[in-house]
């Protein structure tokens, strides 16, 4: 059976200029996130895309936009943001360095949730 995401915390990502824990129930086949415009739905997702895919999520092909200047939360650096999943009592840690690359640990090469976004 495919791993099922349990939760995510975000500190600094985007919209969640605070820190936010959101937990998802494993046994359950589907989960649902809704809310108002601007209440957090693209955070959470890109968040989820950008550990286990990479990349700028919902940004992505908007040349305007870069990863270093535009996934920290406003008035943030790439160093202040971190976000956690977790799974199967496994938690994955990402970090920006200064120029805006992810990194993610103990590793990328864990065994994880395969994540696919369709926009
Ligand atoms: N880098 C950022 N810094 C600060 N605030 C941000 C940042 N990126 C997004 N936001 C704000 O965070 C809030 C949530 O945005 P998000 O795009 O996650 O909402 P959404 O629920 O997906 O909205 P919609 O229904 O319009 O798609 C919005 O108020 C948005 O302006
Ligand atoms: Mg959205």
């Amino acid at each position: 059976m495919s791993l099922r995401l349990e939760q995510i915390s975000l500190k600094h990502f985007r919209g969640a200029v605070q820190i936010s824990l959101f937990r998802f129930d494993p046994s359950k086949r589907l989960v649902m996130i809704f809310g108002e415009n601007g209440s957090g739905k693209s955070t959470v997702v890109d968040a989820i895309d950008l550990m286990f895919n990479g990349g700028k999520g919902s940004l992505e092909g908007r040349s305007s936009t870069s990863a270093r200047d535009h996934l920290p939360s406003l008035g943030r650096s790439p160093s202040d943001v971190e976000i956690e999943v977790g799974f199967e009592s496994k938690v994955l840690t990402g970090r920006f360095n200064r120029s805006g690359t992810l990194t993610v640990t103990p590793s990328a090469a864990t065994r994880h949730p395969v994540v696919k976004v369709l926009r």
